[in-house]
C-alpha cells in the first residue's frame, strides 16, 4: 500500500491525474482518499452516478435572481426598476477547479461518458469551459494550478459502469489494483474491528476460501470479512467452528448473495451448508460448547 501510495504521490505532483482500477473491496476509494489527504488540500468527494449530466459536474442556471429598485427621490415622482436574471449555481467540478481542491472522483465511469466530458479540457488544458450566457463571468474558468483529481472505477463487465471515453483514459495514469493477499487483507480485518490476529486470520481465511468455493470474486471481499470480524469484536465471540454468533454471522454474511439465486448448480440450501462446512474446514471442527468453556482453536 506504502510503494502504491508513493507511486501515485509521484505522479501527481508531477502534473499527472491518477485512476485507480480494480474490481470491488480492492481498497480503490481508501487508497484515493488516503492520497488525497497525504496532499494536504482540502479533498471534494463526487461519486458518479448514470443519472449524471454535465451540469452535475459543473453547474447549472437554478431559478432566478429577482432585483427591484424603488426611486421615489421626488416624492411625486415614483419610478421602479425590475431586474430578473438567472441564477447560476456552481458544481463540484467547478468549485474545486476554481478553489484549488483535491477532487476525488470515485466510480467515475458510473457517469456515462457525456455527463464527464468537461473533465477533458480541465485535465489537458487547465480549462474548465462553463456553458455561456452565465451572467457577470466569462465562459471559462482557468484551473487553479493545486487543483488535482484522483478517479477510481471498477472493471467495465460490472453492472451499470459505462466504457469511459480513450480520451479520458490517456489524460491519467492508471493503476491497477489486485486483491489483497492475506496477510494485507489479515491486518486490515484486525485493524478495522479490534479482533485478536489469530481471529482475523481465520476470518480472513473462511471469507478468502469461500471466494473460490463460491465464485463470489467481487462478493466476499475484505468488506465481507470486516463485518464479520465486527460482530465478533462486538459480541465477544470467538472466530472457531462451534461459536454459534460466529457461525450464524458467517452464514448470514457469506451466503447472502449465492445463497439467493443459487451458484454453479448448487441451491441455496447446500450454498448455506456449503458455508458451514467451509467454517469448519478453516476455522477449526464442531466444538462442543459447554459451560465456561470457550471453543477450542486446532
Ligand atoms: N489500506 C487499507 N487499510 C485499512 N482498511 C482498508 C484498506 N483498504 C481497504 N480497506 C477497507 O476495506 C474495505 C473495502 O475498501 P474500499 O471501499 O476502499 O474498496 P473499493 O475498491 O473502493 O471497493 P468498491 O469497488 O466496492 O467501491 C473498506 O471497509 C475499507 O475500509
Ligand atoms: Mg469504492
Amino acid at each position: 500500500m506504502a510503494e502504491v501510495t508513493d507511486r501515485a504521490l509521484g505522479y501527481v505532483r508531477a502534473g499527472f491525474p491518477v485512476h485507480f482500477r480494480g474490481p470491488s473491496g480492492v481498497g480503490k476509494t481508501t487508497l484515493a482518499l488516503h492520497v488525497a489527504h497525504r496532499l494536504g488540500r482540502p479533498v471534494m468527494l463526487m461519486v458518479g452516478d448514470d443519472e449524471f449530466g454535465s451540469s452535475d459536474l459543473v453547474g447549472a442556471h437554478a431559478g432566478f435572481r429577482r432585483r427591484r429598485v424603488v426611486d421615489n427621490f421626488i416624492a411625486s415622482v415614483r419610478k421602479t426598476e425590475d431586474d430578473v436574471a438567472p441564477r447560476w449555481v456552481d458544481q463540484r467540478l467547478t468549485i474545486a477547479c476554481r478553489e484549488g481542491l483535491t477532487l476525488v472522483y470515485d466510480e467515475f465511469t458510473r457517469s456515462r461518458p457525456e455527463a464527464n466530458n468537461a473533465l477533458l479540457s480541465v485535465l489537458e488544458e487547465g480549462v474548465l469551459v462553463l456553458p455561456s450566457r452565465r451572467r457577470a463571468e466569462t465562459d471559462y474558468l482557468r484551473v487553479h494550478p493545486d487543483f488535482v483529481a484522483i478517479f477510481t472505477s471498477n472493471p467495465v463487465e460490472y453492472a451499470g459502469v459505462h466504457q469511459a471515453q480513450d480520451a479520458l483514459f490517456e489524460r491519467f495514469v492508471t493503476i491497477d489494483l489486485d486483491a489483497f493477499d492475506e496477510a494485507s487483507e489479515s491486518a486490515i480485518v484486525q485493524a478495522r474491528s479490534g479482533v485478536s490476529e489469530a481471529d482475523a486470520l481465520s476470518i480472513v481465511r473462511l471469507v478468502r476460501a469461500c471466494r473460490v468455493a463460491l465464485g463470489g470474486a467481487d462478493r466476499h471481499t475484505v468488506r465481507s470479512a470486516i463485518v464479520i470480524a465486527k460482530v465478533v469484536a462486538q459480541r465477544g465471540a470467538v472466530a472457531a467452528a462451534g461459536d454459534p454468533v460466529f457461525e450464524r454471522a458467517c452464514q448470514d454474511v457469506l451466503s447472502s448473495e449465492a445463497g439467493r439465486r443459487g451458484w454453479n448448480g448448487l441451491s441455496a440450501a447446500q450454498v448455506r451448508a456449503k458455508v458451514l462446512e467451509l467454517v469448519h474446514q478453516q476455522a477449526g471442527g464442531p466444538v462442543k460448547r459447554g459451560r465456561g468453556t470457550r471453543p477450542v482453536r486446532p
